[in-house]
Order: C-alpha cells, then sequence, then structure tokens
C-alpha cells in the first residue's frame, strides 16, 4: 500500500512510468521547461529532478506527478488499471462513498518531523522551489501542493491545492478564488478579529492533491475522503505551531498564520487556463513560523501551462466521478457516463443519459452546471445520449453535429461561479462572474420515436466479422461495437 511520495515513486518506477534526471538543472525556468515539454507527450513520465542547481544533494523535486497518465492516476487511488476512462470513473465514485477520519500519532512518530525549524531558522528559501515561467513575479514554492485551514464555526478542516509564491525567507502567497473554501474560513477567522491558521504541504501523498484539487462539499474533510479511497485513515499529528492536523508522512510542511487584512504584492503567475491571467495584485500572506520536513526532501510541483500537464487527467477523472455522484444523489436517474474533459481543465463537461422523460436532458444539464462538482468555472455542459461515449470527443462532435439545432438547444446561465483566472472577461474585476452554455446534443426528445434512425451494424454480422478479421488480413484489431441495429440476432 502506499503511505507516502517513496512508496509513490517506487511504485511508479516499477510500472515504467518514472524518469529520473540526474545531471543538474536550474530551478530558475529550466527544470519546468523540462516538466513543460515532455509533459506534452501524452505517455509523458513522472520526472524526478535529482540535482537542482545551488541545492545540497538530496533536495529534489517531483514533476508531471500524475500527468497525463490513466496509469498514474489509478495508482494514486490504489485501483487496479481498468480498460477505459468511464470504468475508471465508475471506480471512484465507488471510493467515494466510504469516508473514513484520519488518525492522530504522536508528533514523534511523524516522519515529516526529522527536522522541526522555529524562530529564526524558518527560511522557504532552502527549497529548490522553481520560476515557472518568464514572467512570473517569484519563485512558486506551492503548486502542487495541500493547504490546511479551519473553519472556526465547526471545526471543518478543509485541504485543497492552492498556489504559494514565495515573498520571504518567512512569508508566502496565500492567494484562493473567490468562493474557494480555505478563503471562505480565511475570511470567517478575520471576521472575528483572529489570524487564520494555515498549514501548507509539500511532498504529500498523491492522494492527497488528488483530493486537495476537488471541490467536495463545504462540510466534509478532504482527509476523510482520502483515508476512504485508500481504506484506512490517513496519519496525522497535531501541528507545532496551530491545532492543524496535518499528514505525518509529508515531505514538507510550512505551518504559520494569515493575518487579517494584511497583503503584499503577488502574481503575476502562469495560471491553470494557460494565461498570466491575473497581474500582481495584493494578496493575503502567510507568515511562517515553522518548518517540518523530512532528510533529502521532495518537493512537488505542478507548473500550470496550455495543456497543464501535471494534473490535468487527475482532476479529470475525480472531477467527472464528483459531478456524475452528485446527479445521482439529487436522484436524476439515467446517467451513463460524465466526462470533464482534461485539455479543458475546467472547462468542459459532457454527460451521456438515456432519456426517459421530457425535459431530462435539460434537467441533467442544469444539474451537472450547478452541483458542487461542476459548478466552478465550467463553461460548457454538453449533454448527449446513451449511445455516445462522453470521452470520446470524436463521437461528441459528431453528437453535436448531427443532434443539435444551435437555435433551440443551447442555453445559457449567467453570472455563475468563476474566478479571477478566466482571460476571457474584461475588465478583470468582471472575472468571478461567469456564464455557462448548456448544450442539448440528444436527439430530439419530442420526436424520439420518429427520430432519423442511427446506421448500426447487427451484432451477428458485427461477431462475424470480428472472428474473420485476421483471416481477411484486415488491419490491427476490431474496433470495440457495444450498441447494434435493434432486433438484431445475437
Ligand atoms: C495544480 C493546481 C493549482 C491550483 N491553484 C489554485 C490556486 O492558486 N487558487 C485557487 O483558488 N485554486 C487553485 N486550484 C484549484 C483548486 O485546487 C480547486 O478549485 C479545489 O476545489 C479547491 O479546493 P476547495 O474546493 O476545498 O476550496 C488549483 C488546482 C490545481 C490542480
Amino acid at each position: 500500500m502506499i503511505n507516502d511520495l517513496r512508496d509513490w515513486i517506487e511504485k511508479t518506477e516499477e510500472i515504467g512510468e518514472l524518469k529520473r534526471v540526474k545531471k543538474e538543472v536550474d530551478w530558475d525556468q529550466e527544470l519546468t521547461a523540462i516538466d513543460y515539454l515532455v509533459g506534452k507527450s501524452p505517455q509523458a513520465p513522472s520526472l524526478l529532478f535529482e540535482k537542482i542547481k545551488g541545492y545540497p544533494p538530496g533536495y529534489r523535486v517531483l514533476g508531471n506527478v500524475p500527468g497525463p497518465s490513466i496509469n498514474r492516476v489509478a495508482l494514486t487511488l490504489g485501483i487496479p488499471t481498468v480498460p477505459s476512462p468511464i470504468l475508471l470513473i465508475q471506480e471512484i465514485r465507488k471510493r467515494y462513498k466510504k469516508r473514513i477520519p484520519p488518525v492522530e500519532i504522536p508528533k514523534e512518530k511523524a516522519v515529516v518531523n526529522e527536522n522541526v525549524l522555529l524562530g529564526k531558522e524558518v527560511d522557504v528559501t532552502k527549497f529548490p522551489a522553481p520560476k515557472t515561467f518568464p514572467l512570473d513575479g517569484g519563485r512558486y514554492i506551492g503548486t502542487a501542493d495541500v493547504i490546511i485551514t479551519r473553519d472556526p464555526e465547526n471545526g471543518y478542516l478543509n485541504l485543497g491545492t492552492y498556489r504559494n509564491m514565495i515573498l520571504d525567507k518567512d512569508k508566502i502567497g496565500f492567494y484562493v478564488s473567490p468562493g474557494k473554501d480555505a478563503l471562505l474560513h480565511r475570511e470567517k477567522w478575520w471576521k472575528r478579529g483572529k489570524p487564520c491558521a494555515v498549514a501548507a504541504v509539500y511532498g504529500m501523498d498523491p492522494l492527497l492533491y488528488a483530493v486537495g484539487s476537488q471541490s467536495f462539499p463545504k462540510t466534509i474533510s478532504e482527509y476523510e475522503y482520502a483515508g476512504g479511497i485508500r481504506g484506512q485513515g490517513i496519519d496525522v499529528f497535531k501541528g507545532e505551531v496551530t491545532d492543524l492536523l496535518l499528514p505525518a508522512h509529508a515531505e514538507i510542511i510550512l505551518e504559520g498564520v494569515s493575518h487579517p487584512g494584511k497583503t503584499m504584492k503577488e502574481g503575476p503567475f502562469a495560471e491553470f487556463p494557460g494565461y498570466y491571467a491575473r497581474p500582481a495584485e495584493e494578496t493575503p500572506y502567510i507568515e511562517l513560523k515553522c518548518i517540518h520536513h523530512r532528510n533529502d526532501p521532495i518537493l512537488t510541483i505542478a507548473p500550470m501551462s496550455d495543456h497543464n500537464s501535471g494534473n490535468a487527467m487527475m482532476q479529470c477523472l475525480m472531477r467527472s466521478a464528483k459531478i456524475w455522484d452528485d446527479l445521482e444523489a439529487i436522484g436524476v436517474p439515467g446517467i451513463k457516463g460524465v466526462y470533464s474533459h482534461p485539455m479543458a481543465i475546467f472547462g468542459l463537461v459532457v454527460v451521456s443519459l438515456e432519456q426517459l422523460y421530457p425535459g431530462h436532458a435539460s434537467q441533467v444539464a442544469a444539474l451537472a452546471a450547478q452541483c458542487t462538482g461542476g459548478a466552478y468555472y465550467t463553461k460548457w455542459i454538453i449533454v448527449v445520449d446513451e449511445d455516445v461515449d462522453p470521452s470520446d470527443l470524436s463521437h461528441v462532435f459528431w453528437a453535436l453535429s448531427t443532434r443539435c439545432n444551435p437555435v433551440d438547444d443551447i442555453d445559457i446561465l449567467r453570472n455563475t461561479w468563476s474566478t479571477y483566472l478566466d482571460p476571457t472577461r474584461n475588465p478583470p474585476e468582471e472575472r468571478p462572474y461567469g456564464s455557462k452554455a448548456l448544450i442539448n446534443a440528444c436527439k430530439e426528445h419530442k420526436y424520439l420515436k420518429t427520430f432519423s434512425k442511427t446506421t448500426r451494424l447487427k451484432e451477428d454480422v458485427y461477431r462475424k466479422v470480428c472472428s474473420r478479421w485476421k483471416e481477411l488480413e484486415l488491419p490491427g484489431n476490431p474496433p470495440e461495437v457495444n450498441v447494434f441495429e435493434e432486433g438484431s440476432s445475437v
């Protein structure tokens, strides 16, 4: 079982998906340029940079953590590799249903406490944080991370993935988009005139990163989802200078506080949509009080870019599973698949369904657009029939071209939940208010019975051709087909 990042690296190497970069590389753009260029390939391995210019041997950086690999997502979640994205999404859904609270262990047993630095010893520049792209405002230590905060009202602990720019030896930026959990927590503490305690965790078990970058309900801790997925509670210990529960097996943890109203200039940063969308702005920061780190620590990174190499596939699969679960929890029948396309990051979701009643497709589109898992940022919600694989974009485009009549089948939702990082809205103050297009690319329900018949094979003919494939010397293997002309004999 994987318990920490080092187990994960070992297992990734065993499945042949780890590349060690042994030669020295520069933290100043060179490291992330390699990550970006390698990450363009759908087969990109995880990259372990073993020697960083200006840093002691042993101080390493791991990029492309799950990357574009469905195998590494499955490994992270402890799921045996499955043949298709939709099947993996279904497996993830099963694991979301279990929740196991974290298990508190004595701090002496937490491996991250091999080094505990307090007071003047606190210096975050001791870690090889990269400058990711040329116009970044500084070095970003926090990208593939989890940031832990507590809700002062109910004690709920949130784990969220938010960026951290190094501002000083003992200060890092704390940029969180409107409506995200840590921002709501921070505002609640500040309203009480109190600082918000924060822990920034790097080099965590990638499972924590997987749950940290998802939208779960604001009342259930991501620790519980991670425990449920793993099948056992995550080991945590009580913080040294905060009352937060911290993951015992992480590589690096920074503990500190965010003071009411105090800000520093942060950014710009090469953001997840692939733009420097937000200029340098006054942003809350975390004043660091304590550093915990393992010997020879490994910093995890996820530089963003036009293809968002570090996290796109994990984001896609975890998010698809959450939206599907949300639809099921509301009680909508007939959902056959959900796919939040990796290239669009948060931007495009396709849902396939068996239309069971009038208005079913537009109900599903509106709910997928506004449920917990899907509300943030998504701009395009496309609903297709059950014979269309939502993870196959060519098939989805076919449905858009043949089952959607734009004048009737597109609805727009306005003033929806978005982020300052969306470059399409100007001036930038407008950006947190987005819009969504709900596209019905299903056969017209009113005329379902008489809708032009789709050309399909008879099943017995398909089976016969498959069995003769080699004899006929046809190339490769026959493609899988699951939908046949009705009434065909088996
Ligand atoms: C690599 C990466 C970096 C991210 N950086 C930020 C960020 O800086 N600020 C932010 O609000 N969301 C960021 N996100 C998106 C959030 O992690 C995501 O919206 C998540 O739902 C936040 O957790 P929450 O729902 O508990 O607030 C990032 C996601 C990833 C994968």
